[in-house]
Protein backbone atom coordinates (compact mmCIF):
# COMPACT_ATOMS: atom_id res chain seq x y z
CA UNK A 1 0.00 0.00 0.00
CA UNK A 2 1.13 3.61 -1.39
CA UNK A 3 -1.20 5.76 0.24
CA UNK A 4 -4.33 5.37 2.13
CA UNK A 5 -6.60 8.54 1.02
CA UNK A 6 -9.38 6.57 0.61
CA UNK A 7 -11.93 3.53 0.51
CA UNK A 8 -10.04 3.14 -2.72
CA UNK A 9 -6.63 2.21 -1.52
CA UNK A 10 -8.52 -1.24 0.21
CA UNK A 11 -7.98 -4.20 -2.24
CA UNK A 12 -10.81 -6.22 -0.20
CA UNK A 13 -13.40 -4.66 2.66
CA UNK A 14 -13.86 -8.35 3.59
CA UNK A 15 -10.02 -9.17 3.66
CA UNK A 16 -9.05 -5.97 5.82
CA UNK A 17 -12.59 -7.30 8.36
CA UNK A 18 -11.00 -10.36 8.68
CA UNK A 19 -7.03 -8.94 9.23
CA UNK A 20 -8.73 -6.51 11.65
CA UNK A 21 -9.92 -9.45 13.50
CA UNK A 22 -6.63 -10.56 14.04
CA UNK A 23 -4.85 -7.36 14.56
CA UNK A 24 -7.41 -7.31 17.35
CA UNK A 25 -6.23 -10.31 18.76
CA UNK A 26 -2.45 -9.90 19.16
CA UNK A 27 -1.90 -6.06 18.77
CA UNK A 28 1.67 -6.37 19.48
CA UNK A 29 2.76 -9.52 17.51
CA UNK A 30 4.54 -7.75 14.65
CA UNK A 31 6.53 -5.19 16.64
CA UNK A 32 9.25 -6.01 14.42
CA UNK A 33 7.81 -5.12 11.31
CA UNK A 34 8.22 -1.03 12.54
CA UNK A 35 11.63 -0.93 14.24
CA UNK A 36 13.75 1.67 13.41
CA UNK A 37 10.60 3.28 11.18
CA UNK A 38 9.44 7.04 11.95
CA UNK A 39 5.67 8.08 11.47
CA UNK A 40 5.62 11.37 11.35
CA UNK A 41 2.00 12.92 11.88
CA UNK A 42 1.57 16.59 10.76
CA UNK A 43 -1.39 18.53 11.49
CA UNK A 44 -2.65 21.55 10.36
CA UNK A 45 -5.96 21.16 12.29
CA UNK A 46 -7.13 20.15 15.74
CA UNK A 47 -7.16 16.52 16.96
CA UNK A 48 -7.79 14.26 19.81
CA UNK A 49 -8.77 10.78 18.49
CA UNK A 50 -6.83 10.61 15.01
CA UNK A 51 -3.61 11.95 17.20
CA UNK A 52 -3.52 9.84 19.83
CA UNK A 53 -5.26 6.23 18.20
CA UNK A 54 -2.23 6.76 15.32
CA UNK A 55 0.20 7.10 18.05
CA UNK A 56 -0.98 3.96 19.54
CA UNK A 57 -1.32 2.14 16.58
CA UNK A 58 2.35 2.98 15.53
CA UNK A 59 3.45 2.62 18.82
CA UNK A 60 1.90 -1.40 19.01
CA UNK A 61 3.74 -1.94 15.78
CA UNK A 62 7.36 -0.95 16.89
CA UNK A 63 7.34 2.80 15.30
CA UNK A 64 8.82 5.82 16.50
CA UNK A 65 6.26 8.70 16.05
CA UNK A 66 7.35 12.90 15.28
CA UNK A 67 4.02 14.87 15.51
CA UNK A 68 4.07 18.44 14.12
CA UNK A 69 1.23 21.35 14.56
CA UNK A 70 1.79 23.48 11.67
CA UNK A 71 1.65 26.70 12.32
CA UNK A 72 1.63 26.63 16.59
CA UNK A 73 4.98 24.89 16.78
CA UNK A 74 6.28 25.33 12.67
CA UNK A 75 6.46 27.69 10.28
CA UNK A 76 2.73 28.22 8.64
CA UNK A 77 2.70 26.66 4.72
CA UNK A 78 2.38 28.62 1.72
CA UNK A 79 0.04 26.33 -0.68
CA UNK A 80 0.00 28.45 -4.06
CA UNK A 81 1.79 27.10 -6.51
CA UNK A 82 4.86 29.58 -8.25
CA UNK A 83 3.81 32.14 -4.83
CA UNK A 84 5.36 35.25 -4.23
CA UNK A 85 6.23 34.71 -0.69
CA UNK A 86 6.38 38.01 0.63
CA UNK A 87 2.97 37.16 3.22
CA UNK A 88 2.95 35.66 6.73
CA UNK A 89 3.70 32.08 5.24
CA UNK A 90 7.30 31.31 5.15
CA UNK A 91 8.01 27.70 4.08
CA UNK A 92 6.19 26.33 0.85
CA UNK A 93 4.35 22.84 1.16
CA UNK A 94 5.90 21.29 -1.20
CA UNK A 95 9.88 22.41 0.73
CA UNK A 96 8.06 20.88 3.80
CA UNK A 97 6.64 17.79 2.14
CA UNK A 98 10.36 17.35 0.75
CA UNK A 99 12.37 17.96 4.07
CA UNK A 100 9.76 15.89 6.24
CA UNK A 101 10.22 12.64 3.99
CA UNK A 102 13.96 12.69 4.86
CA UNK A 103 12.80 12.18 8.58
CA UNK A 104 10.16 9.70 8.40
CA UNK A 105 9.25 6.84 6.26
CA UNK A 106 5.15 7.32 6.41
CA UNK A 107 3.95 10.41 6.79
CA UNK A 108 -0.42 11.07 7.79
CA UNK A 109 -1.51 14.95 7.30
CA UNK A 110 -4.85 16.24 8.43
CA UNK A 111 -6.00 19.31 6.01
CA UNK A 112 -9.77 20.28 6.68
CA UNK A 113 -11.45 22.26 3.84
CA UNK A 114 -11.81 26.18 4.05
CA UNK A 115 -15.45 25.83 3.07
CA UNK A 116 -15.16 28.80 1.51
CA UNK A 117 -13.74 28.09 -1.86
CA UNK A 118 -15.76 24.59 -3.64
CA UNK A 119 -13.42 24.19 -6.31
CA UNK A 120 -10.23 24.18 -4.28
CA UNK A 121 -11.63 22.41 -1.62
CA UNK A 122 -13.00 19.49 -4.02
CA UNK A 123 -9.52 19.38 -5.65
CA UNK A 124 -8.04 18.54 -2.17
CA UNK A 125 -5.85 21.41 -3.31
CA UNK A 126 -3.86 20.84 0.16
CA UNK A 127 -3.48 16.93 0.29
CA UNK A 128 -2.91 16.67 -3.05
CA UNK A 129 0.16 18.88 -3.35
CA UNK A 130 1.52 17.16 -0.39
CA UNK A 131 1.06 13.69 -1.82
CA UNK A 132 2.99 14.81 -5.03
CA UNK A 133 5.45 15.96 -3.19
CA UNK A 134 6.13 13.64 -0.28
CA UNK A 135 8.77 11.21 -1.08
CA UNK A 136 7.10 8.34 1.50
CA UNK A 137 3.87 6.92 1.52
CA UNK A 138 0.58 9.04 2.95
CA UNK A 139 -2.22 7.99 5.29
CA UNK A 140 -4.90 10.86 5.24
CA UNK A 141 -5.93 11.41 8.96
CA UNK A 142 -8.99 13.43 7.55
CA UNK A 143 -9.03 15.89 4.27
CA UNK A 144 -11.23 18.29 2.81
CA UNK A 145 -13.47 15.84 1.28
CA UNK A 146 -12.62 12.38 3.16
CA UNK A 147 -12.26 10.87 6.38
CA UNK A 148 -10.94 7.50 5.74
CA UNK A 149 -9.27 5.86 8.93
CA UNK A 150 -12.68 7.20 10.84
CA UNK A 151 -15.12 5.54 8.15
CA UNK A 152 -13.16 2.18 8.54
CA UNK A 153 -12.90 2.30 12.40
CA UNK A 154 -16.88 2.80 11.60
CA UNK A 155 -17.27 -0.17 9.48
CA UNK A 156 -15.41 -2.02 11.56
CA UNK A 157 -17.44 -1.21 14.27
CA UNK A 158 -20.59 -1.91 12.26
CA UNK A 159 -19.55 -5.12 11.16
CA UNK A 160 -18.61 -6.52 15.01
CA UNK A 161 -22.15 -4.78 16.35
CA UNK A 162 -24.41 -6.47 13.27
CA UNK A 163 -27.10 -8.38 13.19
CA UNK A 164 -26.55 -11.97 12.49
CA UNK A 165 -28.00 -13.20 8.75
CA UNK A 166 -28.93 -10.12 8.18
CA UNK A 167 -27.32 -7.08 6.04
CA UNK A 168 -28.24 -4.20 8.40
CA UNK A 169 -29.76 -0.70 7.77
CA UNK A 170 -27.69 1.99 8.38
CA UNK A 171 -28.63 5.83 8.54
CA UNK A 172 -26.81 8.38 8.48
CA UNK A 173 -28.29 11.12 10.24
CA UNK A 174 -27.82 15.15 9.93
CA UNK A 175 -28.15 16.81 13.16
CA UNK A 176 -27.85 19.90 14.11
CA UNK A 177 -24.86 22.32 15.22
CA UNK A 178 -23.86 25.76 15.70
CA UNK A 179 -20.78 25.88 13.51
CA UNK A 180 -20.55 25.18 9.84
CA UNK A 181 -18.62 21.84 9.55
CA UNK A 182 -17.28 20.03 6.91
CA UNK A 183 -18.70 17.27 4.81
CA UNK A 184 -15.46 14.99 5.01
CA UNK A 185 -17.02 12.69 7.51
CA UNK A 186 -20.31 12.06 5.99
CA UNK A 187 -19.01 11.54 2.29
CA UNK A 188 -16.04 9.54 3.76
CA UNK A 189 -18.82 6.97 5.77
CA UNK A 190 -20.92 6.93 2.67
CA UNK A 191 -18.23 5.84 0.45
CA UNK A 192 -17.68 3.26 3.21
CA UNK A 193 -21.47 1.79 3.41
CA UNK A 194 -21.34 1.81 -0.67
CA UNK A 195 -18.41 -0.66 -0.23
CA UNK A 196 -19.60 -2.51 1.68
CA UNK A 197 -22.62 -2.81 0.00
CA UNK A 198 -24.72 -2.30 3.34
CA UNK A 199 -28.80 -1.12 2.95
CA UNK A 200 -27.87 2.52 3.70
CA UNK A 201 -29.63 5.33 3.86
CA UNK A 202 -29.23 9.22 4.69
CA UNK A 203 -31.45 11.39 6.11
CA UNK A 204 -30.82 15.27 5.76
CA UNK A 205 -32.69 18.61 5.39
CA UNK A 206 -33.45 19.69 1.65
CA UNK A 207 -30.49 21.61 0.63
CA UNK A 208 -28.33 19.77 2.99
CA UNK A 209 -27.57 16.29 0.08
CA UNK A 210 -23.93 15.66 0.28
CA UNK A 211 -21.96 15.81 -2.77
CA UNK A 212 -23.26 13.09 -4.56
CA UNK A 213 -20.10 12.24 -6.20
CA UNK A 214 -19.81 10.46 -2.96
CA UNK A 215 -23.61 9.10 -2.56
CA UNK A 216 -24.49 6.83 -5.62
CA UNK A 217 -26.30 4.29 -4.03
CA UNK A 218 -27.45 5.59 -0.70
CA UNK A 219 -31.37 5.96 -0.54
CA UNK A 220 -31.93 9.42 0.20
CA UNK A 221 -34.46 11.18 2.81
CA UNK A 222 -35.61 14.10 4.08
CA UNK A 223 -37.82 13.36 7.05
CA UNK A 224 -35.73 11.68 10.24
CA UNK A 225 -38.75 9.50 11.19
CA UNK A 226 -39.50 7.93 8.10
CA UNK A 227 -35.36 7.28 7.32
CA UNK A 228 -34.72 5.64 10.67
CA UNK A 229 -37.73 2.95 10.51
CA UNK A 230 -36.39 -0.27 11.72
CA UNK A 231 -32.60 0.77 11.10
CA UNK A 232 -30.03 -1.18 13.00
CA UNK A 233 -27.44 1.36 13.03
CA UNK A 234 -27.80 5.33 13.21
CA UNK A 235 -24.52 7.68 12.67
CA UNK A 236 -25.43 11.12 13.75
CA UNK A 237 -23.27 13.91 12.47
CA UNK A 238 -23.68 17.45 11.13
CA UNK A 239 -22.48 18.92 8.28
CA UNK A 240 -22.55 22.05 6.40
CA UNK A 241 -24.31 22.62 3.36
CA UNK A 242 -22.70 21.52 0.39
CA UNK A 243 -24.72 22.85 -2.71
CA UNK A 244 -24.50 26.22 -0.88
CA UNK A 245 -20.97 25.64 0.61
CA UNK A 246 -20.14 26.07 3.40
CA UNK A 247 -23.64 27.57 4.53
CA UNK A 248 -24.81 26.80 8.40
CA UNK A 249 -28.20 25.42 8.55
CA UNK A 250 -30.77 28.38 9.84
CA UNK A 251 -34.29 26.05 9.60
CA UNK A 252 -36.00 24.76 12.93
CA UNK A 253 -33.81 22.11 14.18
CA UNK A 254 -36.17 20.72 16.65
CA UNK A 255 -37.02 17.43 14.15
CA UNK A 256 -33.69 16.68 13.48
CA UNK A 257 -32.50 16.23 17.51
CA UNK A 258 -33.36 12.60 18.18
CA UNK A 259 -34.24 11.50 21.69
CA UNK A 260 -34.92 8.65 23.25
CA UNK A 261 -38.73 7.77 22.88
CA UNK A 262 -37.92 7.85 18.60
CA UNK A 263 -35.63 5.00 19.06
CA UNK A 264 -38.11 3.34 21.08
CA UNK A 265 -40.57 3.42 19.09
CA UNK A 266 -39.37 3.27 15.59
CA UNK A 267 -35.99 1.42 15.61
CA UNK A 268 -35.53 -0.06 19.52
CA UNK A 269 -32.07 -2.29 18.32
CA UNK A 270 -30.65 0.32 16.63
CA UNK A 271 -27.08 1.05 17.61
CA UNK A 272 -26.04 4.88 18.32
CA UNK A 273 -22.51 6.14 16.55
CA UNK A 274 -21.10 9.46 16.45
CA UNK A 275 -17.30 10.24 15.44
CA UNK A 276 -16.91 12.91 17.71
CA UNK A 277 -16.14 15.41 19.23
CA UNK A 278 -19.62 15.81 19.66
CA UNK A 279 -21.69 18.47 21.06
CA UNK A 280 -24.25 17.16 24.03
CA UNK A 281 -27.62 17.91 23.24
CA UNK A 282 -26.92 20.08 20.86
CA UNK A 283 -26.21 17.31 18.26
CA UNK A 284 -27.30 14.15 19.92
CA UNK A 285 -29.21 13.90 23.28
CA UNK A 286 -26.83 13.02 26.70
CA UNK A 287 -29.86 10.10 27.08
CA UNK A 288 -28.32 8.74 23.40
CA UNK A 289 -24.74 8.96 24.19
CA UNK A 290 -24.84 7.70 27.40
CA UNK A 291 -27.24 4.51 26.67
CA UNK A 292 -27.04 1.08 26.36
CA UNK A 293 -27.10 1.48 22.62
CA UNK A 294 -24.42 3.73 22.28
CA UNK A 295 -21.38 2.86 20.23
CA UNK A 296 -19.41 5.95 20.41
CA UNK A 297 -16.28 4.83 22.55
CA UNK A 298 -16.13 1.57 20.57
CA UNK A 299 -15.88 3.56 17.47
CA UNK A 300 -13.23 5.60 19.13
CA UNK A 301 -11.24 2.10 19.91
CA UNK A 302 -11.34 0.72 16.79
CA UNK A 303 -9.63 3.97 15.62
CA UNK A 304 -6.72 2.33 16.89
CA UNK A 305 -7.12 -1.27 14.81
CA UNK A 306 -7.77 1.01 11.14
CA UNK A 307 -4.74 2.90 11.58
CA UNK A 308 -2.91 0.01 12.93
CA UNK A 309 -4.07 -2.06 9.67
CA UNK A 310 -3.14 0.55 7.26
CA UNK A 311 -0.12 0.76 9.18
CA UNK A 312 0.89 -2.54 8.60
CA UNK A 313 0.04 -3.07 4.88
CA UNK A 314 2.49 -0.21 4.34
CA UNK A 315 5.70 -1.46 6.16
CA UNK A 316 5.04 -5.15 4.75
CA UNK A 317 4.49 -3.72 1.02
CA UNK A 318 6.48 -1.00 0.76
CA UNK A 319 9.05 -0.99 3.27
CA UNK A 320 10.12 -4.30 3.63
N1 LIG B 1 -13.18 11.68 15.02
C1 LIG B 1 -12.02 12.34 14.94
O1 LIG B 1 -11.33 12.36 13.90
O2 LIG B 1 -11.64 12.95 16.10
P1 LIG B 1 -10.47 14.01 16.21
O3 LIG B 1 -10.85 15.20 15.36
O4 LIG B 1 -10.39 14.36 17.68
O5 LIG B 1 -9.20 13.40 15.71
Amino acid sequence: MKQFLSVQDVPSISTMLKEVDEIKKTPFVHQALGKNKTLGLVFLNPSLRTRMSTQKAASNLGMNVMVLNVGQESWQWEMADDAVMNGDRPEHIKDAARVMSQYCDIIGIRCFPSLKNKLEDDQEQVLSQFVQYCEVPVISLESATRHPLQSMADLITINEFSPVNKKPKVVLAWAPHIKALPQAVGNSFSEWMTAAQLDFHIAQPKGFELNEQFTPNAILHHDLNSAIKDADFIYIKNWSSYHEYGKLYDGDKTPWLLDSDQISSLCPNAKIMHCMPVRRNIEVKDELLDGAQSLIYKQAQNRIYSAQWVLQQMLQSHLS
